[in-house]
C-alpha cells in the first residue's frame, strides 16, 4: 500500500441522490437539485485547490429528457444560475469550461449562457471542469463513428487515439476515478470509452451531501489501489 496520496488527474463524477434527498426530508426534488448545485459547486474549488487537471460532472444524461417538463426546466434553471454566477469564480481560479454532449437541444437561454462562458474561459489553464450535458456514451461514440465514417478514413486509419481524438473528450486523459452517489451501483451511459481502466469509487452518500471531505475519503481509498491495466500484481509493483 502507498502512504502518500495519488491525486488523479482526471476525476469524473456521477452526482446521483438529488431527488431521494429531498423527499426524504419531505421537500419537493427540485430542493435536491439546488442543494445538489452547491455541492458541486464546492468540489470544483476543492479539486482545483487540490491540483485535479480535470473534473468531469455528469449534469444531464441523454436519458433525463423523459424527466417530468417541471423538473427539466427546474434543472435549466440552475444550470444557467450556476454558469451567471461562477463565471467570475472560473475565471479567477483559472478554469477552463468544457461541454461532453450536443447543446442544440437545449433552450436558448442555456445555450447561449453556456457558449458565453466557454469563450470567456478559453484561455484558462489550471484545472478543465468537463460539464456533460445532454450526454450519453453510447451517443458518443455512435457520433464518432459517423464523423469518422464521414471523413472516409480506410479502416486501418482507424485507430484507438484516432477514434479517441473524435469522442467529446478529445486530448484529455481518460478519468483514473469515477465516483457515484446515492448508492447506485451502475455506470448509466457514462464515459463507456473512457471508463475503460478507471476505478470505481461508490457511497451512499447523497449528492447534496457530498463534501470534500467525502471527496478526501474517495481519494483515500482510490491511493491505496492497485491499478494493473491487464498485468499481473508482481509486474504493476513499484
Ligand atoms: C441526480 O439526482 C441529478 C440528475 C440526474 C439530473 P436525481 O434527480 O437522479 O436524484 P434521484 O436519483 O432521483 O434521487
Ligand atoms: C445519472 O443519474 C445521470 C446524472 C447524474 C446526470 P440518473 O439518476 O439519471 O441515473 P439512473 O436512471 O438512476 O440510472
Ligand atoms: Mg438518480
Amino acid at each position: 500500500m502507498k502512504s502518500e496520496q495519488t491525486i488523479p488527474q482526471h476525476i469524473a463524477v456521477i452526482m446521483d441522490g438529488n431527488g431521494r434527498w429531498a423527499t426524504r426530508r419531505g421537500m419537493k426534488r427540485h430542493e435536491g437539485h439546488r442543494v445538489g448545485v452547491e455541492s458541486a459547486r464546492t468540489l470544483v474549488t476543492h479539486c482545483r485547490k487540490i491540483g485535479v487537471r480535470h473534473l468531469t460532472l455528469y449534469t444531464f444524461s441523454t436519458e433525463n429528457w423523459a424527466r417530468p417538463e417541471e423538473e427539466k426546466r427546474v434543472l435549466f434553471d440552475l444550470l444557467v444560475r450556476f454558469l451567471k454566477g461562477e463565471l467570475s469564480s472560473l475565471l479567477e481560479q483559472d478554469i477552463r469550461l468544457r461541454i461532453l454532449g450536443e447543446i442544440e437541444r437545449f433552450p436558448l437561454a442555456v445555450r447561449e449562457m453556456l457558449k458565453h462562458v466557454l469563450r470567456k474561459t478559453a484561455h484558462c489553464k489550471s484545472m478543465t471542469l468537463n460539464l456533460a450535458l445532454n450526454y450519453g456514451g453510447r451517443d458518443e461514440i455512435l457520433r464518432a463513428a459517423q464523423t469518422l465514417a464521414g471523413q472516409g478514413l480506410r479502416p486501418e486509419e482507424i485507430t484507438p487515439e484516432v477514434f479517441a481524438d473524435a469522442l467529446y473528450t478529445h486530448g484529455q486523459p481518460d478519468p483514473e476515478l469515477i465516483i457515484r452517489t446515492s448508492g447506485e451501483k451502475r455506470i448509466s451511459n457514462f464515459l463507456l470509452w473512457q471508463a475503460a481502466y478507471s476505478e470505481f469509487y461508490f457511497t451512499d452518500t447523497l449528492w447534496p451531501d457530498f463534501t470534500p471531505e467525502e471527496l478526501d475519503k474517495a481519494l483515500e481509498e482510490f491511493s491505496s489501489r492497485q491499478r494493473r491495466f491487464g498485468k499481473t500484481g508482481e509486474q504493476v509493483e513499484d
